[in-house]
Order: C-alpha cells, then sequence, then structure tokens
C-alpha cells in the first residue's frame, strides 16, 4: 500500500491532537509537515503544543510555525475548551526543538509539493489562514495538490456563532480563499463531529492500550466539548478519518461560500446542497458517519499507535 504523503496545518487544541496522532501512525499517511497556527490558543502555544506532542510520541515529522493571527478579524479564543495551555489534563515533556524548521509556513508546505514525487494531501483542522497564505503565494502548486480535508463549517447550527463554527469564523476570508481555490475539497463538518462523539466507555478502553491511550484519555476526559450524555466531541479525528477511511460516511456535493459580510453570520460556511445560487459543487460534504464503525475505527486507530 503506497503511503500518501500529507501536509497537516493545525491549532492543538485536544481534538488536534488527537488527529494528529492518528496521522502520525496511520500504515497508508506520510505526514511530511505539521504547520502549527494560530487557533485554539495563541500561536507560541499552539507550536509549542506541537513540538511537545512530537517529541511524546517519539516522531520527528518538521513542524514549521504558521501565521499567529487571522488575515483580517481579530484572533478568537477557545481555551474555555482546551484549556490555558491548550492541552489541559496532561503534562507533555518538554519539547525536541530540533523539529522546528525555520521559516514560514507556506515556503515550508512549498517545499515539501515542489520536491514530492507524487501529489501531496492537505488536511485542515484548524483556521483556514495558512493554507489560504499558501495558495495565494504558490498558486503554481495547486495541480500538485491531491486533496484538501478540512475540519469546519456546520449545515446548520454553529458552536461560536447561531450559524458559524469555530475554524471558518475564525478566519473566514481565509476560508472563502480555500474554499474557491479549485482543489478538491472534503468538509467534516460539525455534525459529523456531533454524530461521532467518544463515549466514556471508548475512553475507559483507550486508557487501557498503553502510554499514547492513557495521554488521549486524559486530555479527553478535559476536553470541554462535550455532548449531553457525556461524551467526548472530537471533530478534528472526523477529517482524518475521511482520508483513511472514507466509507464510513455518507458524502454529498455542495457549493460552500463563507458569509464574510453579514453582522450576525459571519464566518458562517453556507452550504448549498440544492443549487439555490446556480453554482457547480465545490466541495464534498460528510452528511453522516457511521457511528458504531466510527468507534471500532478510533479505537483500532489508537492501537496502531502504540
Ligand atoms: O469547531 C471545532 C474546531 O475548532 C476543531 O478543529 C477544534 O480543534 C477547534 O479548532
Ligand atoms: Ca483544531
Amino acid at each position: 500500500m503506497t503511503k500518501k504523503p500529507l501536509i497537516i496545518s493545525t491549532d492543538p487544541g485536544i481534538d488536534d491532537v488527537v488527529a494528529i496522532t492518528i496521522a502520525l501512525f496511520a500504515n497508508d499517511l506520510d505526514v511530511k509537515l505539521i504547520a502549527a497556527t494560530w487557533g485554539n490558543v495563541p500561536l507560541a502555544k499552539t507550536l509549542l503544543n506541537t513540538l511537545k506532542l512530537e517529541t511524546f510520541l517519539q516522531t520527528k515529522v518538521p513542524v514549521v510555525s504558521g501565521a499567529d493571527r487571522p488575515l483580517l478579524r481579530s484572533a478568537i479564543d477557545a481555551s474555555d475548551v482546551h484549556g490555558k495551555s491548550g492541552l489541559a489534563g496532561f503534562e507533555f515533556p518538554e519539547p525536541d526543538n530540533s523539529l522546528l524548521k525555520p521559516g514560514i509556513a507556506a515556503d515550508a508546505i512549498h517545499e515539501v509539493v515542489a520536491n514530492s514525487t507524487e501529489k501531496v494531501t492537505l488536511m485542515q483542522i484548524g483556521p483556514a489562514t495558512d493554507f489560504a497564505l499558501y495558495f495565494m503565494q504558490y498558486p503554481q502548486d495547486l495541480p500538485k495538490i491531491e486533496k484538501l480535508v478540512i475540519m469546519g463549517g456546520a449545515i446548520g447550527r454553529g458552536n461560536w456563532g447561531p450559524y458559524s463554527e469555530y475554524n471558518v469564523a475564525g478566519d473566514p476570508e481565509a476560508a472563502q480563499i480555500v474554499f474557491s481555490s479549485g482543489v478538491k475539497t472534503l468538509l467534516a463538518p460539525l455534525e459529523l463531529g456531533h454524530e461521532a462523539y467518544v463515549t466514556q466507555s471508548t475512553l475507559n478502553e483507550i486508557k487501557k492500550l498503553g502510554r499514547i491511550g492513557d495521554m488521549l484519555y486524559h486530555l479527553l476526559s478535559n476536553l470541554h466539548d462535550k455532548t449531553d450524555n457525556d461524551g467526548r466531541e472530537i471533530y478534528d479525528a472526523l477529517a482524518v478519518g475521511m482520508l483513511i477511511k472514507p466509507e464510513m460516511y455518507t458524502i454529498k456535493p455542495a457549493y460552500v461560500v463563507v458569509d464574510t459580510k453579514s453582522p450576525y453570520a459571519y464566518g458562517a460556511s453556507v452550504i448549498d446542497f440544492d443549487n439555490f445560487f446556480n453554482q457547480q459543487a465545490n466541495v464534498e460534504v460528510g452528511v453522516a458517519i457511521d457511528q458504531a464503525t466510527f468507534a471500532n475505527w478510533f479505537i483500532e486507530a489508537i492501537k496502531k499507535a502504540e
């Protein structure tokens, strides 16, 4: 099985840690670069968290620093969900700073894509700032992008505003640049995370798997994205699942555009499945997931990491 080269843009963030860990140890993914961007917590913390996570996992994928703020709007913060550090509940080791690649994300992404003998897949599990900057700086790379998988947006109700989801609302203009890039794009909206949450019994199961399961247990036990029945919503894991086990998902094409004008729905992902806007579909949207299959896949994916 050939491994797909992958670049991750991330704002760890507890559910980012779940997605990054799964990606790093997946049989058919070859993570070439991790770009830490501002998001759940400020860039200094997301960058430190990325380095600390890889040090704990003993992986050696280069890490590069991304943008420290959105393109136009002021930065938002989700430390109430992920803790002040961004990784509440687990004490990671001091970072191996030799993993830090000098320079900026757009150039590092370009270097990977330009040097790759095959098309590269991008996974965006934070705000779109860095991939937007990369697409604007290196438009000539776009034909070498296999596809872009995004955790973001909401088909219905949001988690940052009535209609806006955190990643898209964090940088609406960047999200609009990414959705209109022409790159094959898959979207894992909030609804998938609401459906495929981690139950307490699954949490207890992964705790027994080993040091990585134990780390994830402690982080997820401190995550404030909870369901009414005390499940944990691990949104970003639904993006990496789309890459590894797409058959878990029901996918529908849609025209997706971001509201960058409204005072009330600023940052809303407007997802048109019914051609109201008479526009070509630009995104494959995950509209449902088989929760039981996801739960089993999740445990197996963590086992692979141990
Ligand atoms: O809305 C959920 C998204 O916002 C996830 O990526 C989470 O990590 C936060 O970045
Ligand atoms: Ca995230």
